[in-house]
Protein backbone atom coordinates (compact mmCIF):
# COMPACT_ATOMS: atom_id res chain seq x y z
CA UNK A 1 0.00 0.00 0.00
CA UNK A 2 1.12 3.62 -1.19
CA UNK A 3 0.04 5.97 1.88
CA UNK A 4 0.04 10.01 0.51
CA UNK A 5 -0.72 12.35 3.37
CA UNK A 6 -1.89 15.38 2.13
CA UNK A 7 -2.52 18.72 4.29
CA UNK A 8 -6.18 19.07 3.40
CA UNK A 9 -8.96 17.33 1.37
CA UNK A 10 -8.61 19.78 -1.68
CA UNK A 11 -4.97 19.11 -1.65
CA UNK A 12 -6.15 15.43 -1.27
CA UNK A 13 -8.35 15.47 -4.40
CA UNK A 14 -5.91 17.06 -6.42
CA UNK A 15 -3.20 14.53 -5.92
CA UNK A 16 -5.90 11.88 -6.98
CA UNK A 17 -7.28 13.76 -10.26
CA UNK A 18 -3.39 14.00 -11.27
CA UNK A 19 -3.13 9.81 -10.97
CA UNK A 20 -6.50 9.77 -13.06
CA UNK A 21 -5.42 12.41 -15.61
CA UNK A 22 -1.85 10.47 -15.74
CA UNK A 23 -3.97 7.13 -16.29
CA UNK A 24 -7.05 8.44 -18.70
CA UNK A 25 -4.25 9.99 -20.95
CA UNK A 26 -1.86 7.17 -20.98
CA UNK A 27 -5.08 4.49 -22.01
CA UNK A 28 -7.76 6.89 -23.55
CA UNK A 29 -10.21 3.43 -23.62
CA UNK A 30 -9.53 2.94 -19.70
CA UNK A 31 -12.42 1.53 -17.38
CA UNK A 32 -12.44 3.29 -14.07
CA UNK A 33 -14.74 2.18 -11.21
CA UNK A 34 -16.21 5.22 -9.77
CA UNK A 35 -17.42 5.90 -6.04
CA UNK A 36 -19.92 8.04 -4.38
CA UNK A 37 -20.31 9.92 -1.57
CA UNK A 38 -18.74 13.18 -0.36
CA UNK A 39 -15.33 11.97 -0.09
CA UNK A 40 -14.28 11.55 -3.92
CA UNK A 41 -16.72 15.10 -4.73
CA UNK A 42 -13.23 17.01 -4.95
CA UNK A 43 -12.19 14.96 -7.18
CA UNK A 44 -15.06 14.88 -9.44
CA UNK A 45 -14.57 18.81 -9.65
CA UNK A 46 -11.27 18.80 -10.54
CA UNK A 47 -12.02 16.20 -13.14
CA UNK A 48 -14.21 18.59 -14.92
CA UNK A 49 -11.90 21.58 -14.94
CA UNK A 50 -9.09 19.40 -16.66
CA UNK A 51 -11.70 18.32 -19.12
CA UNK A 52 -13.60 21.40 -19.59
CA UNK A 53 -9.73 23.67 -19.16
CA UNK A 54 -6.93 21.41 -20.27
CA UNK A 55 -8.98 18.94 -22.60
CA UNK A 56 -8.92 16.04 -20.52
CA UNK A 57 -10.67 13.85 -23.02
CA UNK A 58 -13.12 11.05 -21.39
CA UNK A 59 -14.86 9.91 -24.73
CA UNK A 60 -13.09 6.38 -24.98
CA UNK A 61 -13.85 5.49 -21.25
CA UNK A 62 -16.21 2.86 -19.72
CA UNK A 63 -16.91 3.09 -16.29
CA UNK A 64 -18.62 0.87 -13.39
CA UNK A 65 -19.86 2.53 -10.31
CA UNK A 66 -19.80 0.76 -6.79
CA UNK A 67 -22.50 0.68 -5.72
CA UNK A 68 -27.02 1.85 -5.33
CA UNK A 69 -29.49 2.06 -3.11
CA UNK A 70 -32.09 -0.70 -3.50
CA UNK A 71 -35.48 0.71 -4.33
CA UNK A 72 -34.93 4.08 -5.26
CA UNK A 73 -35.40 5.10 -9.05
CA UNK A 74 -32.53 6.49 -10.76
CA UNK A 75 -34.39 10.47 -10.74
CA UNK A 76 -34.48 10.17 -6.73
CA UNK A 77 -32.55 12.80 -5.43
CA UNK A 78 -30.60 10.40 -3.02
CA UNK A 79 -29.78 7.69 -5.82
CA UNK A 80 -26.50 7.53 -6.90
CA UNK A 81 -27.10 7.27 -10.11
CA UNK A 82 -28.41 11.00 -10.05
CA UNK A 83 -25.26 11.39 -8.14
CA UNK A 84 -23.24 10.68 -10.49
CA UNK A 85 -24.88 12.11 -13.32
CA UNK A 86 -25.01 15.73 -11.15
CA UNK A 87 -21.22 15.47 -10.18
CA UNK A 88 -19.75 14.39 -13.00
CA UNK A 89 -21.19 12.38 -16.40
CA UNK A 90 -23.48 15.61 -16.99
CA UNK A 91 -20.23 17.79 -17.17
CA UNK A 92 -17.37 15.65 -19.29
CA UNK A 93 -17.62 13.98 -22.79
CA UNK A 94 -18.15 10.46 -21.33
CA UNK A 95 -20.16 8.46 -24.16
CA UNK A 96 -23.57 7.59 -22.28
CA UNK A 97 -23.50 4.26 -23.80
CA UNK A 98 -20.43 2.98 -21.14
CA UNK A 99 -21.78 4.50 -18.10
CA UNK A 100 -22.85 1.75 -15.79
CA UNK A 101 -24.67 1.61 -12.45
CA UNK A 102 -26.24 -1.06 -10.21
CA UNK A 103 -29.79 -1.12 -10.76
CA UNK A 104 -31.87 -0.22 -7.60
CA UNK A 105 -35.14 -0.87 -9.38
CA UNK A 106 -34.02 -4.36 -10.58
CA UNK A 107 -36.74 -7.13 -10.23
CA UNK A 108 -34.04 -9.93 -10.18
CA UNK A 109 -31.29 -8.88 -8.32
CA UNK A 110 -29.12 -11.76 -8.58
CA UNK A 111 -29.71 -11.83 -12.40
CA UNK A 112 -28.79 -8.38 -12.56
CA UNK A 113 -25.76 -8.29 -10.20
CA UNK A 114 -24.37 -11.43 -12.41
CA UNK A 115 -24.91 -9.60 -15.57
CA UNK A 116 -23.05 -6.62 -13.92
CA UNK A 117 -20.02 -8.91 -13.39
CA UNK A 118 -20.32 -10.12 -16.58
CA UNK A 119 -20.06 -6.41 -18.06
CA UNK A 120 -16.83 -5.58 -15.98
CA UNK A 121 -15.16 -8.92 -17.41
CA UNK A 122 -17.02 -8.13 -20.57
CA UNK A 123 -15.20 -4.81 -20.04
CA UNK A 124 -11.69 -6.02 -20.20
CA UNK A 125 -11.79 -5.72 -16.31
CA UNK A 126 -11.05 -2.35 -14.00
CA UNK A 127 -8.68 -0.42 -14.77
CA UNK A 128 -8.49 2.15 -11.50
CA UNK A 129 -11.28 2.05 -9.00
CA UNK A 130 -11.90 4.91 -6.78
CA UNK A 131 -12.71 3.83 -3.55
CA UNK A 132 -14.14 6.54 -0.04
CA UNK A 133 -14.46 4.29 3.11
CA UNK A 134 -17.53 3.95 5.73
CA UNK A 135 -16.91 5.13 9.05
CA UNK A 136 -17.24 0.98 10.21
CA UNK A 137 -14.25 0.58 7.30
CA UNK A 138 -16.72 -0.58 4.22
CA UNK A 139 -15.48 -0.38 0.74
CA UNK A 140 -18.69 -0.05 -1.63
CA UNK A 141 -21.23 -1.21 0.34
CA UNK A 142 -19.46 -3.82 1.98
CA UNK A 143 -20.37 -3.89 5.33
CA UNK A 144 -18.64 -5.44 8.52
CA UNK A 145 -18.45 -9.44 8.01
CA UNK A 146 -18.82 -9.22 4.29
CA UNK A 147 -16.95 -12.37 2.42
CA UNK A 148 -13.96 -10.96 1.60
CA UNK A 149 -14.17 -12.79 -1.74
CA UNK A 150 -17.98 -11.57 -2.28
CA UNK A 151 -18.81 -10.44 -5.85
CA UNK A 152 -21.90 -7.64 -6.95
CA UNK A 153 -24.96 -8.69 -4.69
CA UNK A 154 -27.81 -7.51 -2.68
CA UNK A 155 -26.23 -6.11 1.16
CA UNK A 156 -28.13 -5.06 4.28
CA UNK A 157 -26.86 -1.87 5.93
CA UNK A 158 -25.57 -1.61 9.26
CA UNK A 159 -26.75 0.98 11.65
CA UNK A 160 -23.72 2.69 11.38
CA UNK A 161 -24.24 3.49 7.55
CA UNK A 162 -27.68 4.36 7.71
CA UNK A 163 -27.21 6.84 10.17
CA UNK A 164 -24.11 8.16 7.94
CA UNK A 165 -26.11 8.60 5.23
CA UNK A 166 -29.25 10.18 6.25
CA UNK A 167 -28.18 13.26 5.57
CA UNK A 168 -28.87 12.87 1.98
CA UNK A 169 -32.74 12.19 2.85
CA UNK A 170 -35.58 13.89 4.50
CA UNK A 171 -35.40 11.48 7.67
CA UNK A 172 -33.35 8.96 8.68
CA UNK A 173 -36.77 6.39 7.81
CA UNK A 174 -36.11 7.27 4.06
CA UNK A 175 -32.90 5.66 4.10
CA UNK A 176 -32.78 2.15 2.48
CA UNK A 177 -31.89 -0.72 4.45
CA UNK A 178 -30.99 -2.54 1.04
CA UNK A 179 -28.36 -1.98 -1.41
CA UNK A 180 -26.48 -3.24 -4.89
CA UNK A 181 -22.91 -3.24 -4.34
CA UNK A 182 -19.82 -4.51 -5.96
CA UNK A 183 -18.34 -7.51 -4.20
CA UNK A 184 -15.21 -6.97 -2.04
CA UNK A 185 -13.59 -9.93 -4.68
CA UNK A 186 -14.40 -7.65 -7.23
CA UNK A 187 -13.03 -4.60 -6.32
CA UNK A 188 -9.97 -6.61 -5.26
CA UNK A 189 -9.58 -7.76 -9.48
CA UNK A 190 -9.58 -3.73 -10.12
CA UNK A 191 -5.60 -3.52 -11.67
CA UNK A 192 -5.26 -0.09 -9.59
CA UNK A 193 -7.53 0.64 -6.73
CA UNK A 194 -7.10 4.51 -5.29
CA UNK A 195 -8.80 5.44 -1.93
CA UNK A 196 -9.60 8.15 -0.80
CA UNK A 197 -10.42 9.41 3.01
CA UNK A 198 -10.80 13.02 4.50
CA UNK A 199 -11.33 13.94 7.99
CA UNK A 200 -10.82 12.81 11.62
CA UNK A 201 -14.53 11.17 11.42
CA UNK A 202 -12.51 8.49 9.07
CA UNK A 203 -8.94 8.25 11.37
CA UNK A 204 -10.35 5.04 13.07
CA UNK A 205 -11.40 3.10 9.79
CA UNK A 206 -7.93 4.50 7.99
CA UNK A 207 -5.84 2.77 10.92
CA UNK A 208 -7.85 -0.39 10.66
CA UNK A 209 -7.49 -0.75 7.26
CA UNK A 210 -3.54 0.04 6.55
CA UNK A 211 -2.20 -0.98 9.77
CA UNK A 212 -4.85 -3.67 11.40
CA UNK A 213 -5.45 -7.28 11.00
CA UNK A 214 -7.04 -8.55 7.72
CA UNK A 215 -10.14 -9.00 8.64
CA UNK A 216 -14.07 -9.16 7.36
CA UNK A 217 -14.59 -7.24 10.72
CA UNK A 218 -13.05 -4.19 8.70
CA UNK A 219 -13.82 -4.81 5.08
CA UNK A 220 -10.88 -2.27 3.50
CA UNK A 221 -8.11 -4.07 5.38
CA UNK A 222 -8.40 -6.59 2.60
CA UNK A 223 -6.32 -4.04 0.01
CA UNK A 224 -3.72 -5.41 2.29
CA UNK A 225 -4.00 -8.13 -0.42
CA UNK A 226 -4.10 -6.15 -3.10
CA UNK A 227 -0.56 -5.37 -4.98
CA UNK A 228 -1.64 -1.98 -6.58
CA UNK A 229 -3.21 0.39 -3.80
CA UNK A 230 -2.90 3.88 -3.41
CA UNK A 231 -4.57 5.46 -0.33
CA UNK A 232 -4.81 9.55 -0.20
CA UNK A 233 -5.64 10.60 3.41
CA UNK A 234 -5.82 14.07 4.33
CA UNK A 235 -4.04 14.52 7.94
CA UNK A 236 -6.86 14.32 10.18
CA UNK A 237 -8.22 11.04 8.36
CA UNK A 238 -4.40 10.03 9.01
CA UNK A 239 -3.93 11.06 12.58
CA UNK A 240 -4.21 7.57 14.13
CA UNK A 241 -1.67 6.04 11.86
CA UNK A 242 1.54 4.04 13.89
CA UNK A 243 4.05 4.93 10.73
CA UNK A 244 2.48 8.08 9.11
CA UNK A 245 6.17 9.64 9.59
CA UNK A 246 7.52 6.38 7.75
CA UNK A 247 4.56 7.16 4.62
CA UNK A 248 5.43 10.95 4.25
CA UNK A 249 9.22 10.00 4.59
CA UNK A 250 8.64 7.31 1.56
CA UNK A 251 6.64 9.71 -0.86
CA UNK A 252 9.04 12.62 0.09
CA UNK A 253 12.01 10.16 -1.22
CA UNK A 254 9.96 9.53 -4.48
CA UNK A 255 11.55 11.07 -7.67
CA UNK A 256 9.11 13.75 -9.15
CA UNK A 257 7.84 11.93 -12.29
CA UNK A 258 6.83 8.70 -10.07
CA UNK A 259 4.61 10.30 -7.54
CA UNK A 260 2.05 10.16 -9.55
CA UNK A 261 2.16 7.41 -11.39
CA UNK A 262 3.52 4.93 -9.41
CA UNK A 263 1.70 1.92 -10.37
CA UNK A 264 0.94 3.24 -14.41
CA UNK A 265 2.59 0.50 -15.73
CA UNK A 266 0.75 -2.34 -14.84
CA UNK A 267 -2.32 -0.93 -16.98
CA UNK A 268 0.27 -0.41 -20.43
CA UNK A 269 1.31 -3.77 -20.15
CA UNK A 270 -1.10 -5.87 -21.56
C1 LIG B 1 -21.12 5.42 1.26
C2 LIG B 1 -20.72 4.73 -0.06
C3 LIG B 1 -19.24 4.43 -0.11
C4 LIG B 1 -18.51 5.63 0.46
C5 LIG B 1 -18.77 5.74 1.94
C6 LIG B 1 -18.25 7.01 2.58
O1 LIG B 1 -22.15 4.87 1.93
N1 LIG B 1 -21.43 3.54 -0.39
O2 LIG B 1 -18.83 4.14 -1.44
O3 LIG B 1 -17.14 5.50 0.28
O4 LIG B 1 -20.11 5.49 2.26
O5 LIG B 1 -19.05 8.11 2.29
P1 LIG B 1 -18.53 9.61 2.41
O6 LIG B 1 -17.53 9.77 1.33
O7 LIG B 1 -19.73 10.47 2.21
O8 LIG B 1 -17.93 9.74 3.75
Amino acid sequence: MEVIITPSPEEGALSAARILDHVVRAKPAAVLGLATGSTPLGLYRELIRRHKEEGLDFSGITTFNLDEYVGLEASHPASYHRFMHENLFAEINVAPERIHLPDGMAADVNAFSREYEKKIRAAGGIDLQILGIGNDGHIGFNEPSSSLASRTRLKTLTQVTIEANKRFFNNIDEVPRHVITMGVGTIMEARICLLLAFGEKKAEAVRAMVEGPVTANCPASVLQLHPRVVVIADEAAAASLARADYYRYVFAAKPEWQKETTFLPALLEE
